[in-house]
């Protein structure tokens, strides 16, 4: 199993002026309890962070995990995991198990990677971690009306998503030529007509996107240090 961390995004939403995987959290960035969460899940290939061209504290960051290799990734979030998809595919197999994981998530939990990896060696395709959603959630249409959807049916994608190497490259590669608006991995999976199998995530695993989100990060994680 690779792992690909896609971090070369700017942050916009986040605010403050920095790429948010620079945002500190305690006394380390959110890049480095990333990266310091992986240390800790058993990866047998190769490990990829995908940052931005320009990025250079990130690069010196990782340059002390010596098992991580840091490549460029690209302008929308599939261009950075097709990036690295290409990188890594010389040296993998196309049936080989990859597990994208945003660089935004610091509080990924072992059990959870174990569960996702176990569901994707019961199944052909592969499969995401993800949470049902708790809010009643509204459509509104091009004439501003409003509808409530059936919330029962409905699910918060997370990361890791775990699927083949040659299927994500076809995915990905497909969905770009389609012009095909694609936010995570199986997205791209769900447009080739493949099946993809959820498994449900922790509630800690939440994405870094406000600022907000990081002092509930911080919350979880001082919880882990005690
Ligand atoms: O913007 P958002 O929070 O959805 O980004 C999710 C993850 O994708 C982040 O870790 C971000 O750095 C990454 N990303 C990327 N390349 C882009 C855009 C986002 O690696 N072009």
């Amino acid at each position: 199993m690779h792992l690909i961390l896609p971090a070369a995004g700017s942050g916009q939403r986040f605010g403050a002026g920095i790429p948010k995987q620079h945002a500190r959290i305690l006394h380390q960035s959110l890049l480095e309890w990333t990266l310091a969460a992986w240390q800790a899940i058993p990866i047998s290939g190769h490990k990829l962070l995908a940052i931005a061209a320009d990025d250079s504290v990130s690069r010196e960051l990782a340059a002390s995990f010596s098992d991580v290799e840091v490549i460029h990734g690209g302008r929308e979030r599939a261009d950075t995991v097709l990036a690295a998809l290409m990188h890594l595919s010389p040296r993998a197999e196309p049936e080989d198990w990859v597990m994208v994981h945003d660089v935004a998530r610091p509080c990924v939990e072992n059990k959870d990677v174990e569960q996702l990896l176990q569901t994707c060696q019961q199944t052909q395709v592969g499969a995401i971690l993800a949470r049902p959603l708790t809010d009643t959630i509204k459509k509104i249409d091009n004439h501003g009306r409003v509808t409530t959807l059936d919330r029962s049916a409905l699910w918060a994608a997370q990361t890791p998503q775990c699927f083949k190497v040659g299927d994500l490259i076809s995915a990905l590669e497909q969905a770009k030529e389609r012009g095909l608006a694609i936010t995570d991995e199986a997205s791209a999976i769900e447009a080739m007509g493949w099946p993809v199998n959820i498994v449900t995530g922790s509630e800690r695993n939440i994405k870094v996107t406000h600022p907000a989100d990081a002092a509930l990060v911080e919350y979880f994680l001082k919880l882990d240090l005690t």
